[in-house]
């Protein structure tokens, strides 16, 4: 009896040490017909020193998206100075993993220094200067990763939730061509790199038909797009299925690949717009926010795990078109949701808990993947 008792004990140690939970299917095989599946990584796992988390990511994904370090204000903080220590990292993390490697992200409204709009006194730069900083950015980012980085968010967050063009740096000192211009610099740095189109809430009816749009007139105007990302930056209870497989199927008959960038699931109640992953929005942290400092609520793991099962049956059901679903994080110690849009919050929006153990979702996905017809 105490010898059983032991093993039982050895056994549950054993598969609560390895944070890669030996025994477990792997993500990127219970899918491998299906799409690749990916994550989202910071610099503290692809240098190798959160080692719970490289060991999910190894055994969990083949493809990766820089969470950061290749944003602008990482990778060109200053004028004429460009960083690459992190995106260097980085592009060898996944190399060395045999890894698709997506570059997250060349043009968008945050994480973009201000500088970059001015010119050295300070003053709003002219077109001509910031199409010409555009092009120096994107020739020498995409320049330096060319055949490493296979695919790149090239433009992010172009279209506002009522379907028009956002109203960005970008657009008010270059006018709607900034978008087109990127396409066409990105392309002529990398010939061979898959240019995706990147974006939240294209579930919202209004949002969805600006960017269907764009996508077209971008088509029209010569440029090859390989995939539109949907972030998937979700919640419980939003956006209902039928709006997501709508969006899916309505991107997926012009022609592109469907990405799913930046999946999570939010789990906390919220002040921001429930609908928006708008990153530059900030909140101040009050208790009512954030309701499971001790743990998430049994029943509140099994919506989390069902709304996850719910999600990836539409994603198998729709695997022709969907080429990709990458998480935005491992283990949800990490995720940004702990900290957007009120900071030093207790989120619980990912697969694997704070100790990277697989969580009901990851297994309710699992089931998903093996189910027969889904
Ligand atoms: C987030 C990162 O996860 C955070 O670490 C950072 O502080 C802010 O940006 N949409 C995007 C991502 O396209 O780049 C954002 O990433 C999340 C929303």
């Amino acid at each position: 009896m105490k010898i059983k008792i032991n093993t039982l004990i050895l056994i549950g140690f054993m598969s609560a040490s390895a944070s890669g939970a030996a025994g477990q299917p792997a993500l990127k095989d219970v899918f491998s017909q299906d799409f690749l599946c990916g994550a989202a990584l910071n610099a503290a796992q692809f240098s190798g020193t959160n080692s719970p988390e490289v060991e999910l990511i190894e055994k969990h994904f083949n493809t990766i998206t820089s969470e950061n370090v290749l944003k602008w204000e990482s990778v060109h903080p200053q004028p004429g100075k460009y960083d690459f220590a992190d995106g260097d990292r980085y592009v060898a993390f996944g190399r060395q993993h045999e890894m698709f490697i997506v570059g997250h992200t060349l043009i968008w409204h945050n994480q973009t220094p201000a500088w970059v709009f001015k010119d050295k006194n300070g003053n709003p730069l002219t077109r001509e200067a910031l199409l010409e900083r555009m092009r120096d950015h994107i020739f020498t980012v995409v320049g330096r990763y060319k055949g490493k980085v296979k695919g790149w968010d090239v433009v992010n967050e172009a279209v506002a939730e009522d379907g028009t063009l956002r109203q960005s740096p970008w657009m008010r000192i270059i006018g709607e061509e900034y978008i087109l211009k990127a396409y066409q610099f990105a392309h002529e740095a990398d010939p061979g790199a898959q240019l995706y189109y990147n974006d939240f809430s294209l579930e919202n009816p209004l949002k969805r038909e600006g960017a269907l749009e764009l996508v077209k007139k971008l088509q029209a105007q010569g440029v090859k797009l390989a995939g539109i990302g949907l972030q998937g930056h979700y919640r419980l209870d939003w956006p209902e299925l039928p709006d997501i497989d709508a969006t899916i199927e309505a991107f997926g008959k012009l022609g592109p690949k469907i990405m799913i960038t930046e999946l999570d699931v939010n789990v906390l109640p919220t002040p921001a717009p429930w609908n928006e992953s708008e990153a530059s929005l900030n909140f101040a942290a009050n208790p009512k926010w954030n309701p499971y400092t001790n743990g998430l609520p049994q029943n509140v793991e099994e919506r989390l795990a069902s709304r996850y099962a719910e999600l990836f049956k539409t994603f198998k059901k729709e695997h022709q078109l969907i080429s990709r679903v990458t998480f935005w994080g491992v283990g949800d110690r990490s995720s940004w949701l702990n900290n957007w849009p009120i900071e030093g919050r207790t989120n619980y929006p990912l697969l694997f808990d704070r100790n990277c153990q697989p969580k009901a979702a990851f297994q309710a996905v699992i089931d998903v993947a093996k189910t027969k017809g889904g």
